[in-house]
Protein backbone atom coordinates (compact mmCIF):
# COMPACT_ATOMS: atom_id res chain seq x y z
CA UNK A 1 0.00 0.00 0.00
CA UNK A 2 1.83 2.99 -0.98
CA UNK A 3 1.53 6.23 1.24
CA UNK A 4 1.69 9.98 0.11
CA UNK A 5 3.71 11.90 2.07
CA UNK A 6 2.27 15.67 2.21
CA UNK A 7 4.26 17.99 0.46
CA UNK A 8 5.38 21.60 1.93
CA UNK A 9 3.19 20.73 5.10
CA UNK A 10 4.70 22.99 7.73
CA UNK A 11 4.77 26.44 5.58
CA UNK A 12 1.45 25.18 4.27
CA UNK A 13 -0.14 25.15 7.96
CA UNK A 14 1.75 28.09 9.04
CA UNK A 15 0.51 30.53 6.56
CA UNK A 16 -2.89 29.02 6.06
CA UNK A 17 -4.23 28.84 9.74
CA UNK A 18 -4.75 32.48 11.02
CA UNK A 19 -7.53 31.73 13.36
CA UNK A 20 -8.00 28.38 14.73
CA UNK A 21 -11.62 28.46 15.49
CA UNK A 22 -12.41 28.86 11.74
CA UNK A 23 -13.91 27.05 9.32
CA UNK A 24 -11.03 25.87 6.40
CA UNK A 25 -11.64 23.38 3.33
CA UNK A 26 -9.22 21.03 2.25
CA UNK A 27 -9.94 21.09 -1.53
CA UNK A 28 -7.83 17.93 -2.17
CA UNK A 29 -7.70 15.56 0.69
CA UNK A 30 -5.89 12.57 -1.39
CA UNK A 31 -4.57 10.86 2.08
CA UNK A 32 -5.36 13.22 4.06
CA UNK A 33 -1.44 14.27 5.29
CA UNK A 34 -2.51 18.28 5.33
CA UNK A 35 -6.30 17.40 6.31
CA UNK A 36 -5.03 15.86 9.62
CA UNK A 37 -1.99 18.44 9.68
CA UNK A 38 -4.98 21.11 9.94
CA UNK A 39 -7.12 19.42 12.45
CA UNK A 40 -4.51 19.51 14.65
CA UNK A 41 -4.27 23.33 14.70
CA UNK A 42 -7.70 23.91 15.05
CA UNK A 43 -9.30 24.32 18.15
CA UNK A 44 -12.83 22.79 19.28
CA UNK A 45 -14.64 25.23 17.69
CA UNK A 46 -12.33 25.39 14.24
CA UNK A 47 -14.16 22.98 11.20
CA UNK A 48 -12.72 21.30 8.23
CA UNK A 49 -14.39 20.58 4.87
CA UNK A 50 -12.44 18.57 2.70
CA UNK A 51 -13.01 17.50 -0.76
CA UNK A 52 -11.69 14.78 -3.48
CA UNK A 53 -13.02 13.36 -6.66
CA UNK A 54 -11.46 10.33 -6.78
CA UNK A 55 -13.74 7.72 -5.06
CA UNK A 56 -10.63 5.74 -3.09
CA UNK A 57 -9.53 8.86 -1.71
CA UNK A 58 -13.13 9.54 -0.33
CA UNK A 59 -12.91 5.92 1.25
CA UNK A 60 -10.03 7.28 2.79
CA UNK A 61 -11.82 10.06 5.04
CA UNK A 62 -13.80 8.05 6.52
CA UNK A 63 -10.53 6.71 9.01
CA UNK A 64 -10.67 10.30 9.97
CA UNK A 65 -13.09 10.26 13.14
CA UNK A 66 -13.32 13.75 14.22
CA UNK A 67 -16.32 15.54 15.12
CA UNK A 68 -15.03 18.98 13.28
CA UNK A 69 -14.18 17.22 10.47
CA UNK A 70 -16.74 16.71 7.12
CA UNK A 71 -15.47 14.35 4.09
CA UNK A 72 -17.20 15.49 -0.01
CA UNK A 73 -16.74 13.73 -2.94
CA UNK A 74 -17.09 16.23 -5.29
CA UNK A 75 -14.43 18.53 -7.91
CA UNK A 76 -13.24 21.59 -6.34
CA UNK A 77 -14.90 23.42 -9.52
CA UNK A 78 -18.50 22.77 -7.28
CA UNK A 79 -17.19 24.23 -4.09
CA UNK A 80 -19.74 26.85 -4.23
CA UNK A 81 -22.22 24.25 -4.33
CA UNK A 82 -20.87 22.04 -1.52
CA UNK A 83 -20.71 25.07 1.03
CA UNK A 84 -24.14 25.73 -0.09
CA UNK A 85 -25.03 22.49 0.57
CA UNK A 86 -23.76 22.32 4.15
CA UNK A 87 -25.08 25.47 4.61
CA UNK A 88 -21.68 27.41 5.27
CA UNK A 89 -21.12 31.27 4.34
CA UNK A 90 -17.54 32.38 4.16
CA UNK A 91 -14.17 30.08 4.66
CA UNK A 92 -11.13 31.19 6.76
CA UNK A 93 -8.75 28.93 4.66
CA UNK A 94 -8.86 26.99 1.51
CA UNK A 95 -6.31 25.08 0.57
CA UNK A 96 -5.60 23.19 -3.01
CA UNK A 97 -2.77 20.36 -3.12
CA UNK A 98 -3.45 19.69 -7.08
CA UNK A 99 -1.87 16.89 -8.96
CA UNK A 100 -2.10 13.39 -8.50
CA UNK A 101 -1.51 11.86 -5.51
CA UNK A 102 1.27 8.93 -4.79
CA UNK A 103 -1.09 6.16 -4.59
CA UNK A 104 -3.31 7.27 -7.73
CA UNK A 105 0.33 7.28 -9.69
CA UNK A 106 1.68 3.87 -8.03
CA UNK A 107 -1.07 2.09 -8.73
CA UNK A 108 -0.72 0.30 -12.12
CA UNK A 109 -4.80 -0.70 -12.55
CA UNK A 110 -4.90 3.53 -12.14
CA UNK A 111 -3.17 3.78 -15.66
CA UNK A 112 -1.03 7.10 -14.96
CA UNK A 113 1.93 5.79 -14.73
CA UNK A 114 4.16 4.56 -17.67
CA UNK A 115 6.60 2.78 -15.45
CA UNK A 116 4.20 -0.33 -14.42
CA UNK A 117 1.91 -1.64 -16.80
CA UNK A 118 -1.82 -1.33 -16.54
CA UNK A 119 -4.86 0.06 -18.18
CA UNK A 120 -4.70 3.11 -20.39
CA UNK A 121 -7.19 5.30 -18.10
CA UNK A 122 -5.76 8.23 -16.44
CA UNK A 123 -9.14 9.52 -14.88
CA UNK A 124 -8.96 10.31 -11.20
CA UNK A 125 -12.28 9.93 -11.12
CA UNK A 126 -13.12 6.90 -13.73
CA UNK A 127 -16.95 7.45 -13.29
CA UNK A 128 -16.48 10.67 -15.20
CA UNK A 129 -15.46 11.39 -18.19
CA UNK A 130 -13.36 10.03 -20.68
CA UNK A 131 -10.24 7.61 -20.44
CA UNK A 132 -7.02 8.86 -21.69
CA UNK A 133 -7.35 5.10 -24.14
CA UNK A 134 -10.63 6.45 -25.57
CA UNK A 135 -8.82 9.83 -26.38
CA UNK A 136 -5.70 8.09 -27.93
CA UNK A 137 -8.27 5.75 -29.87
CA UNK A 138 -10.16 8.14 -31.26
CA UNK A 139 -9.26 11.99 -31.11
CA UNK A 140 -8.20 13.05 -34.24
CA UNK A 141 -4.58 13.53 -35.21
CA UNK A 142 -4.55 16.89 -34.77
CA UNK A 143 -6.31 16.78 -31.32
CA UNK A 144 -3.71 14.46 -30.02
CA UNK A 145 -1.04 16.53 -31.61
CA UNK A 146 -2.54 19.89 -29.88
CA UNK A 147 -3.24 18.01 -26.59
CA UNK A 148 0.40 16.48 -26.48
CA UNK A 149 1.80 20.19 -27.00
CA UNK A 150 -0.05 22.42 -25.34
CA UNK A 151 -0.34 20.29 -21.94
CA UNK A 152 2.76 18.16 -22.54
CA UNK A 153 4.65 21.22 -24.47
CA UNK A 154 6.75 18.56 -25.68
CA UNK A 155 8.47 18.64 -29.08
CA UNK A 156 8.16 15.43 -30.79
CA UNK A 157 4.12 16.51 -30.35
CA UNK A 158 3.42 15.94 -34.14
CA UNK A 159 5.68 13.04 -34.43
CA UNK A 160 3.98 11.02 -31.25
CA UNK A 161 0.34 12.01 -32.75
CA UNK A 162 1.16 10.70 -35.98
CA UNK A 163 2.88 7.55 -34.54
CA UNK A 164 -0.19 7.03 -32.00
CA UNK A 165 -2.43 7.14 -35.15
CA UNK A 166 -0.71 4.59 -37.45
CA UNK A 167 -0.34 2.16 -34.73
CA UNK A 168 -4.41 2.37 -33.88
CA UNK A 169 -5.09 1.67 -37.23
CA UNK A 170 -3.44 -2.18 -36.87
CA UNK A 171 -4.75 -2.35 -33.30
CA UNK A 172 -6.19 -0.35 -30.03
CA UNK A 173 -4.02 0.94 -28.05
CA UNK A 174 -4.97 -0.12 -24.45
CA UNK A 175 -2.03 0.04 -21.89
CA UNK A 176 0.39 2.34 -20.42
CA UNK A 177 3.24 0.71 -21.77
CA UNK A 178 1.99 0.27 -25.00
CA UNK A 179 1.72 3.94 -25.57
CA UNK A 180 5.18 4.88 -23.60
CA UNK A 181 6.58 2.16 -26.50
CA UNK A 182 4.90 4.23 -29.36
CA UNK A 183 6.39 7.35 -27.86
CA UNK A 184 9.54 6.35 -27.10
CA UNK A 185 10.14 5.51 -30.55
CA UNK A 186 9.26 9.21 -31.42
CA UNK A 187 11.40 11.35 -28.38
CA UNK A 188 14.91 11.78 -30.27
CA UNK A 189 16.30 13.92 -27.20
CA UNK A 190 15.03 14.03 -23.32
CA UNK A 191 16.60 15.86 -20.43
CA UNK A 192 18.74 14.05 -18.70
CA UNK A 193 17.05 11.60 -16.27
CA UNK A 194 13.13 12.10 -17.91
CA UNK A 195 11.69 9.00 -19.44
CA UNK A 196 10.66 9.80 -23.13
CA UNK A 197 6.90 9.05 -21.97
CA UNK A 198 6.89 11.87 -18.99
CA UNK A 199 5.57 14.92 -21.10
CA UNK A 200 3.08 12.85 -23.44
CA UNK A 201 1.75 11.28 -19.54
CA UNK A 202 1.84 14.47 -18.33
CA UNK A 203 -0.40 16.05 -21.64
CA UNK A 204 -3.14 13.14 -21.65
CA UNK A 205 -3.73 13.35 -17.67
CA UNK A 206 -4.34 17.38 -17.87
CA UNK A 207 -6.71 16.44 -20.52
CA UNK A 208 -8.65 14.03 -19.27
CA UNK A 209 -9.24 15.50 -15.87
CA UNK A 210 -9.94 18.98 -16.95
CA UNK A 211 -7.32 20.16 -14.69
CA UNK A 212 -6.46 23.46 -15.52
CA UNK A 213 -10.26 24.68 -16.21
CA UNK A 214 -10.35 22.64 -13.00
CA UNK A 215 -7.84 24.84 -11.53
CA UNK A 216 -9.45 28.32 -12.97
CA UNK A 217 -13.05 27.29 -11.59
CA UNK A 218 -11.92 26.39 -7.98
CA UNK A 219 -9.49 29.49 -7.92
CA UNK A 220 -12.30 31.31 -8.57
CA UNK A 221 -14.76 29.81 -6.17
CA UNK A 222 -12.23 29.80 -3.52
CA UNK A 223 -11.74 33.40 -3.86
CA UNK A 224 -15.78 33.84 -3.28
CA UNK A 225 -16.28 31.96 -0.42
CA UNK A 226 -13.17 33.53 1.77
CA UNK A 227 -14.28 35.88 4.05
CA UNK A 228 -12.28 38.73 4.22
CA UNK A 229 -8.72 38.21 6.04
CA UNK A 230 -8.98 34.32 4.53
CA UNK A 231 -6.44 32.94 3.03
CA UNK A 232 -5.81 30.54 -0.12
CA UNK A 233 -3.06 28.16 -0.25
CA UNK A 234 -2.15 26.58 -3.64
CA UNK A 235 0.41 23.86 -3.92
CA UNK A 236 1.18 23.07 -7.70
CA UNK A 237 3.95 21.00 -9.36
CA UNK A 238 4.00 22.13 -13.30
CA UNK A 239 4.95 25.22 -14.94
CA UNK A 240 1.16 25.56 -16.23
CA UNK A 241 -0.42 25.24 -13.16
CA UNK A 242 1.96 27.29 -11.27
CA UNK A 243 1.22 29.73 -14.18
CA UNK A 244 -2.28 30.04 -14.07
CA UNK A 245 -2.16 30.32 -10.04
CA UNK A 246 0.51 33.27 -10.54
CA UNK A 247 -1.77 35.10 -12.81
CA UNK A 248 -4.84 34.52 -10.91
CA UNK A 249 -2.90 36.13 -8.15
CA UNK A 250 -1.48 38.92 -10.03
CA UNK A 251 -4.78 40.07 -11.71
CA UNK A 252 -6.48 40.16 -8.57
CA UNK A 253 -3.61 41.62 -6.25
CA UNK A 254 -2.36 44.16 -8.96
CA UNK A 255 -5.13 45.15 -11.45
CA UNK A 256 -3.85 48.64 -12.73
CA UNK A 257 -0.39 47.65 -13.23
CA UNK A 258 -1.85 44.74 -15.40
CA UNK A 259 -4.00 46.15 -17.72
CA UNK A 260 -2.30 46.04 -20.71
CA UNK A 261 -1.24 43.25 -19.89
CA UNK A 262 -1.87 39.76 -21.94
CA UNK A 263 -2.94 38.00 -19.22
CA UNK A 264 -5.75 35.55 -18.73
CA UNK A 265 -9.42 37.36 -18.61
CA UNK A 266 -11.31 36.58 -15.56
CA UNK A 267 -14.51 36.12 -14.45
CA UNK A 268 -13.47 38.60 -11.24
CA UNK A 269 -12.26 41.99 -12.52
CA UNK A 270 -12.13 45.00 -10.23
CA UNK A 271 -10.07 48.15 -10.40
CA UNK A 272 -8.77 47.93 -6.85
CA UNK A 273 -6.56 45.18 -5.38
CA UNK A 274 -8.48 42.14 -4.00
CA UNK A 275 -6.01 39.94 -3.02
CA UNK A 276 -2.35 40.50 -1.33
CA UNK A 277 0.28 38.00 -2.11
CA UNK A 278 1.79 36.40 1.31
CA UNK A 279 4.05 33.66 0.45
CA UNK A 280 5.74 31.73 -2.15
CA UNK A 281 7.93 28.68 -0.84
CA UNK A 282 9.92 25.99 -2.54
CA UNK A 283 10.89 22.86 -0.63
CA UNK A 284 13.82 22.73 1.08
CA UNK A 285 17.05 20.30 -0.41
CA UNK A 286 16.24 18.40 2.62
CA UNK A 287 12.57 18.11 1.54
CA UNK A 288 13.50 17.49 -2.26
CA UNK A 289 16.07 14.10 -1.37
CA UNK A 290 13.75 12.85 1.31
CA UNK A 291 10.43 13.46 -1.04
CA UNK A 292 11.77 13.43 -4.73
CA UNK A 293 8.12 13.96 -5.99
CA UNK A 294 7.93 17.22 -3.81
CA UNK A 295 10.90 18.96 -6.56
CA UNK A 296 8.85 20.44 -8.47
CA UNK A 297 6.33 21.69 -6.29
CA UNK A 298 5.57 25.52 -5.45
CA UNK A 299 3.05 26.60 -2.80
CA UNK A 300 2.06 30.35 -3.05
CA UNK A 301 -0.39 31.59 -0.39
CA UNK A 302 -2.24 34.72 -0.98
CA UNK A 303 -4.45 36.60 1.29
CA UNK A 304 -8.03 37.83 0.68
CA UNK A 305 -8.02 41.74 1.59
CA UNK A 306 -11.35 43.12 0.19
CA UNK A 307 -14.82 41.89 -1.52
CA UNK A 308 -14.89 42.06 -5.23
CA UNK A 309 -17.39 45.52 -5.90
CA UNK A 310 -20.57 44.68 -8.21
C1 LIG B 1 -1.42 15.80 -4.53
S1 LIG B 1 -2.83 14.92 -3.99
C2 LIG B 1 -3.23 15.68 -2.45
C3 LIG B 1 -2.51 15.06 -1.32
C4 LIG B 1 -2.97 15.53 0.05
N1 LIG B 1 -2.69 16.93 0.27
C5 LIG B 1 -2.35 14.70 1.13
O1 LIG B 1 -1.64 15.25 1.98
O2 LIG B 1 -2.56 13.47 1.14
C6 LIG B 1 -4.08 15.56 -5.02
C7 LIG B 1 -5.46 15.02 -4.75
O3 LIG B 1 -6.37 15.95 -5.30
C8 LIG B 1 -7.39 15.29 -5.95
N2 LIG B 1 -7.86 16.20 -6.99
C9 LIG B 1 -7.18 16.67 -8.05
N3 LIG B 1 -7.94 17.49 -8.76
C10 LIG B 1 -9.13 17.59 -8.11
C11 LIG B 1 -10.34 18.32 -8.34
N4 LIG B 1 -10.47 19.11 -9.40
N5 LIG B 1 -11.34 18.20 -7.45
C12 LIG B 1 -11.22 17.40 -6.35
N6 LIG B 1 -10.10 16.66 -6.09
C13 LIG B 1 -9.08 16.77 -6.97
C14 LIG B 1 -6.77 14.04 -6.50
O4 LIG B 1 -7.76 13.04 -6.69
C15 LIG B 1 -5.79 13.69 -5.40
O5 LIG B 1 -6.36 12.80 -4.47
Amino acid sequence: MTVHIPVLLEPTIRELVMNPSGTYVDCTFGRGGHSQALLRVLNQQGRLIALDRDPEAVSEMRSILDSRFTGVYSPFSDLDRVLQQLGVSSLDGVLMDVGVSSPQIDQPQRGFSFRQDGPLDMRMDPQVGQSAADFVNHASEHEIKEVIKQYGEERFAFQIAAAIVARRTQRQITTTLDLAQIVAGCVRTREPGQNPATRTFQALRIYVNQELAQLEQGLIKAFHALKVGGRLAVISFHSLEDRLVKQFIERLANPKSLQDQKLRKLPIQDPVPVLRKVIRVKPSAEESSCNPRSRSAVLRVTEKIAEVRE
